[in-house]
């Protein structure tokens, strides 16, 4: 039987091929990956005055935070010859310019070139301001940083709808990085993220950890937006300064592969699985609070990382499986946040979406 409140159309799952073609890897990253914004660093995570060199999927990136003004993103590559201006790094390196190792050109951190070595001697006519970083688009939303690699993304307030609309203004109380969790799934991402929006298995899967959190089934709220969708789980009440409004904890799934939970307390955890080569993907979590709450942060990201080891084991096992010639079996209403999301994929990567038809 459908599910008479299912507000799309697709009703079975992505074919395991999709989970294991390096063609179809090549056009997420032709395709699907330019299409949306990327998160790449906490705000707090780049102090004013400050560089940090990353790689965000195939592209090295170099974000740069200058004084008195918004973070900015570039390609970390100088356009003299090519070489990274910055070698990557864990943590944002305090800096009023930077200067290229090869041929020492110097850019401010807005990217304007400043100073070329022995200027008046290149063969043909120099002008600084022909020579500056490569930029990208970059957009502030959560205290976290956002990158655009295409030159036309879906605006970020579309891709994160009902982020924006569930949280309102709380979206933007500002946040500082608790913590953080980084490591690697033997699983393509899109394993990783069908499973961080299966709310079929949280019970039996995550009995003594996500579940205590989440709470019995029959209150689950679900919603679906035209890119974002949320399961809405109500939190106890304790003592005797409730908060009135029946405070929820709130799970996003986003597109391209994002998490975004929020607590009623205002912490936000943004879980992500960016693709490596085709049977991996990263994990990266981050923690974000109010400073006042950094002394609970290894506390709470010890609890979302027992639950994501949980998983990790599953994952990794459905890997195994979507490798083989399965065909993936019936979806379940605690799965439609799974379909959801594969309508989009499939709608943004030009694929007709399965249908019992071709099935
Ligand atoms: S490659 Fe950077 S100055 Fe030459
Ligand atoms: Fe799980």
């Amino acid at each position: 039987m459908e599910a008479p409140d299912d507000p799309f159309e697709q009703r079975l799952f992505l074919e395991a091929e999709l989970y294991r073609s390096t063609s179809v890897a090549e056009r997420e990253r032709q395709v699907y990956a330019p299409h949306f914004w990327h998160p790449v660093a906490a705000l707090s995570s780049l102090p004013e005055g400050s560089a940090l060199a990353l790689q965000l999927l195939d592209l090295p990136l170099l974000l740069t935070h200058p004084p008195g003004g918004p973070p900015r993103a570039f390609l970390n590559r100088c356009p003299h010859r090519g070489v990274a201006l910055l070698p990557g790094a864990e943590a944002a390196q305090a800096c009023r310019r930077l200067i290229c190792p090869y041929h020492g050109w110097t850019y401010d951190l807005d990217g304007s070139l400043r100073a070329a070595a022995r200027e008046a001697e290149f063969v043909t006519p120099f002008a600084r301001e022909d020579w500056p970083l490569l930029e990208l688009a970059c957009a502030l939303r959560g205290s976290v940083i956002w990158v655009a690699i295409g030159p036309d993304p879906l605006p970020l307030e579309h891709q994160l709808d009902l982020v924006e609309q569930e949280l309102g203004e709380g979206l933007e109380r500002p946040r500082v990085l608790l913590a953080s969790l980084e490591g690697d799934l033997a699983c393509n991402w899109k394993i990783a993220h069908d499973n961080t929006l299966d709310d079929y298995h949280v019970a039996i899967a995550h009995p003594n950890t996500l579940h205590r959190q989440q709470g019995p089934v029959r209150h689950y709220r679900h919603r679906f937006g035209d890119h974002t969708n949320l399961l809405a789980t109500p939190v106890p009440v304790q003592g005797s300064g409730a908060d009135p409004q029946k405070p929820e904890f709130l799970t996003f799934g986003a597109p391209p592969w994002i998490h975004l939970l929020a607590w009623p307390d205002g912490r936000l955890a943004l879980i992500s699985f960016p693709p490596r080569e085709l049977g991996r993907c990263r994990l990266q979590v981050w923690l974000l609070g109010d400073p006042a709450q950094q002394a609970g942060g290894a506390a709470w990201i010890e609890e979302l990382r027992c639950f994501l080891e949980e998983d990790r084991a599953l994952v990794e096992s459905a890997q195994r499986g979507y490798a083989s010639d399965l065909r993936p079996g019936p979806a379940h209403r605690l799965e439609r946040r799974i379909l959801h999301q594969q309508a989009l994929y499939a709608r943004i990567m030009g694929l007709e979406p399965p249908c019992p038809a071709h099935a």
